[in-house]
């Protein structure tokens, strides 16, 4: 399962680059107006040192300005991926902008006929909010299953699953498990998928045990 950072913390982005496990970035509106800096000048910048997926989203709410908004983003670098909306037109938009060669991200996915719809529509990537649903007291992992199980049936399908909302790591755990092709993950849950309090204990006690031999491996 590929690793996506949902974020426009541009700094955050580089620091956990550095670990080799970043395949890739997810923006949105929100994560960008939360940075308050120029957009293209963060794109151009995560593009920069990302070379996998970086999404970004498209703004206008039609058809025909989705396409020019997501021919404007693709200039920017050819791992730039358009983010639209799951609306008719944003699956139209989706249609022209892959037909082009560019590859589109439907996000706001909330439901398997929604997915079916992106898959159709040709989408590069198709985005299941899965901790919006549990915020609402649904299962945003079982939507994901409904979708794997739909996708698995057609081999025309190329759309790939990328687990979206995520709110912590059981539900990266959960993602891999029912076979989703990504997860974007936030920044705090990215680092925290690597701790568990007894590799901190037994580490500690391999070396208070190693310095009671006196001995260094370097000297
Ligand atoms: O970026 C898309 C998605 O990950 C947003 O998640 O936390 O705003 O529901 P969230």
């Amino acid at each position: 399962m590929k690793f996506f950072v949902d974020t426009a913390d541009v700094d955050e982005i580089r620091d956990l680059a550095a670990t080799g496990l970043v395949d890739g970035v997810t923006t949105n509106p929100s994560l960008v107006a939360k940075e308050g800096r120029d957009f293209f000048e963060v794109l151009q910048q995560i593009c920069a040192f990302v070379k996998g997926p970086v999404s970004a989203e498209v703004t206008a709410l039609e058809t025909d300005k989705m396409i020019a908004e997501g021919r404007r983003l693709a200039q920017i670098a050819d791992n730039i991926v358009v983010k639209v909306p799951m609306t008719f037109d944003g699956l139209k938009a989706c249609k022209t902008l892959t037909g082009e060669g560019t590859m589109v991200n439907v996000t706001l996915c909330f439901s398997a006929n929604q997915a079916l719809l992106a898959a159709k529509a040709s989408a590069t990537f198709v985005s299941p909010f899965v901790g919006r649903l549990d915020d609402i007291g649904q299962d945003g992992m079982e939507l994901i299953g409904e979708i794997r199980m739909i996708f698995d049936q057609y081999d025309t399908f190329d759309t790939k699953i990328l687990v979206a909302s995520i709110r912590g790591p059981n539900q990266v755990k959960d993602a891999a498990m029912l076979g989703a092709d990504v997860a974007t993950i936030p920044p705090k849950v990215l680092r925290s998928l690597i701790n568990h309090p007894l590799t901190d204990k037994g580490l500690k006690l391999f070396l208070d045990d190693w310095q009671k031999t006196g001995q260094s491996i370097l000297k």
